[in-house]
């Protein structure tokens, strides 16, 4: 009888373990240790993976019908395995659905088809792809360090058809001035990579956009954090140093509150404008991460 309501064996692990006499009446801090990962809230440092998955899952769900098509629209998404989840039978990854979100922004302000895009870091092309599989562009440009250069070569190679493949060019950063000499694009695209950059490259490219491009797309952090809290500086005190003196935008924030970054988007916007003249046609913050803002700045007619 006595075991009639009794606690499984699950539970009466837990208490010896977990709730212990002792624990549940000392209340200081309880909410983000080990008492409550057994009672309201998952373990963050155990459970990357999984708090990843319901941010996917969460975003994901708040796609209206044009930006699942968009998504649907982007072909061989599941190469390299993402981190994913399955919704509506659609593979959904962080990194494509960013490009989604990225990619409505920038057609609300600029017309796409049949325009020259030049990409200054695509990471493994990500943006490259999610654009050609969305729109009849004329040539899409990416400009990048090397070696990221050749990882987005074999990707895109694997992930487009032969018509858009041949449609990209891969231009060496150091041979940037010299390539494309010549050329206007409608469109300048930097997805978080100046804030990653010595802020006199930043300053060198901006420069450039201002010669020969007719827009400029910006997503970046709006300034730098010091929150061991976030990832227990896991690479390292050296790594966080470099990571520190990259950028144009340097102040140290608390990036999780939003106040603080609205604040601090006013200097992103002055930031990223590539000369004077240049209109500032849209700025807002760039969902999921709460420190990204976007901005799309027209030239000067
Ligand atoms: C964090 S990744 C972002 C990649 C991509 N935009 C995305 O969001 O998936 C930063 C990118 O910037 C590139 N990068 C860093 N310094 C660069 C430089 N000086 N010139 C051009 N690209 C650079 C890196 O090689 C990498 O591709």
């Amino acid at each position: 009888m006595a075991d009639k309501y009794g606690g499984s064996t699950l539970w009466d692990t837990y208490h010896r373990t977990r709730i212990t006499k002792e624990s549940s009446v000392d209340l200081a801090g309880f909410k983000s240790a080990g008492v409550n990962f057994k009672l309201a809230l998952w373990n963050p440092r155990t459970n990357g993976v999984r708090y990843l998955k319901s941010l996917i899952y969460n975003v994901a769900d708040g796609l209206d019908d044009a930006g699942w098509q968009r998504l649907r629209r982007i072909g061989g998404r599941e190469t390299g395995a993402p981190i994913a989840v399955r919704i509506h039978g659609e593979l959904v990854c962080m990194d494509y659905l960013q490009a989604v979100l990225e990619l409505e922004f920038m057609e609300r302000h600029v017309a796409l088809d049949g325009g020259t895009v030049l990409e200054i870091g695509a990471g493994y092309g990500r943006t490259c792809h999610a654009v050609l599989a969305n729109h009849d562009v004329a040539g899409y440009y990416i400009v990048d360090l090397e070696n990221s250069l050749d990882l987005a070569r074999a990707y895109l190679r694997e992930v487009l058809d032969a018509d858009d493949f041949a449609k990209v060019r891969f231009v060496p950063a150091g041979d940037l001035e010299e390539t494309l000499a010549g050329l206007r694009f409608d469109l300048c695209l930097n997805i978080d990579s100046f804030a990653e950059m010595d802020a006199e490259v930043v300053r060198n490219y901006l420069a450039f956009v201002a010669r020969h491009c007719r827009h400029l797309y910006v997503k970046n952090p709006v300034g730098k954090y010091l929150d061991p809290s976030l990832d227990d500086h896991a690479e390292g005190q050296e790594l966080v140093a470099m990571a520190l003196r990259t950028g144009l935008l340097r102040d140290v924030i608390d990036i999780h509150d939003s106040e603080v970054v609205r604040v601090q988007s006013a200097k992103f916007v002055d930031a990223y404008r590539p000369a004077a003249g240049w209109t500032d046609l849209a700025d807002e913050w760039a969902p999921p991460w709460s420190y990204y803002w976007q901005a799309l700045y027209r030239a000067a007619a």
